[in-house]
């Protein structure tokens, strides 16, 4: 996974409810500043309802200091997942489920989602394959480009930072 991320020129990190409840954000920034040393281009898309409470993301992230301008709303991070090389997905579930477009019975028909499966790569880190608040599976989780990092999100992303930098 390291070196998947390494050798990424386009990085897009989604953040979720996971990334509050392990307080992740500060790992996050620091993930992000690193490689961006290595050349690589660094946002965040940012789903609406991610997290339990309107703007939760965007407060958490401001609070590491992750600079304004790098957190992408989800309409216009959407229509570039094509382009890029790695998503990580961190503590988030629902808001990246396709199950919302592919599946009308789903509690989450409907709603727009982050379309990260289009992009080359997928990393998901989360504790286990648990759904999240909406209580169903996550076929993401199966994709042939997705990978699975189990652990907290802060620890998991800590241990990205120290295989990055070892590499
Ligand atoms: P969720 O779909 O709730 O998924 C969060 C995921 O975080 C879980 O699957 C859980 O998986 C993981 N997680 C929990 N603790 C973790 C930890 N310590 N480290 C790493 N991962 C951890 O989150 P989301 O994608 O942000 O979606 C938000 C959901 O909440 C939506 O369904 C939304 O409608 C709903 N909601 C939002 C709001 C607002 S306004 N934001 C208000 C009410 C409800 P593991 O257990 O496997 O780790």
């Amino acid at each position: 996974m390291a070196m998947l991320l390494e050798t990424a020129r386009r990085v897009v990190i989604v953040p979720g409810y996971g990334l509050a409840v392990s307080q992740a954000q500060h790992a996050v920034r620091e993930l992000a500043t690193l490689l961006e040393s290595k050349g690589a281009t660094v946002e965040f898309g940012i789903h609406p309802v991610a997290g339990r409470m309107p703007g939760h993301m965007n407060v958490l992230l401001a609070e590491a200091d992750v600079p304004y301008d790098k957190l992408k709303e989800m309409d216009e991070i959407n229509p570039t997942f094509g382009q890029v090389d790695v998503v990580l997905v961190i503590g988030a579930n629902d808001v990246v489920n396709p199950l919302a477009n592919t599946d009308p019975s789903s509690p989450i028909a409907g709603m727009p989602i982050l379309e990260v499966g289009n992009a080359r790569s997928v990393i998901v880190m989360k504790r286990s394959l648990s759904p999240g608040f909406a209580g169903i599976p996550n076929p993401l989780f199966a994709a042939d480009n997705c990978l699975m990092y189990f652990g907290d999100g802060k620890a998991a992303v800590q241990a990205l930072v120290a295989a990055v930098k070892e590499g």
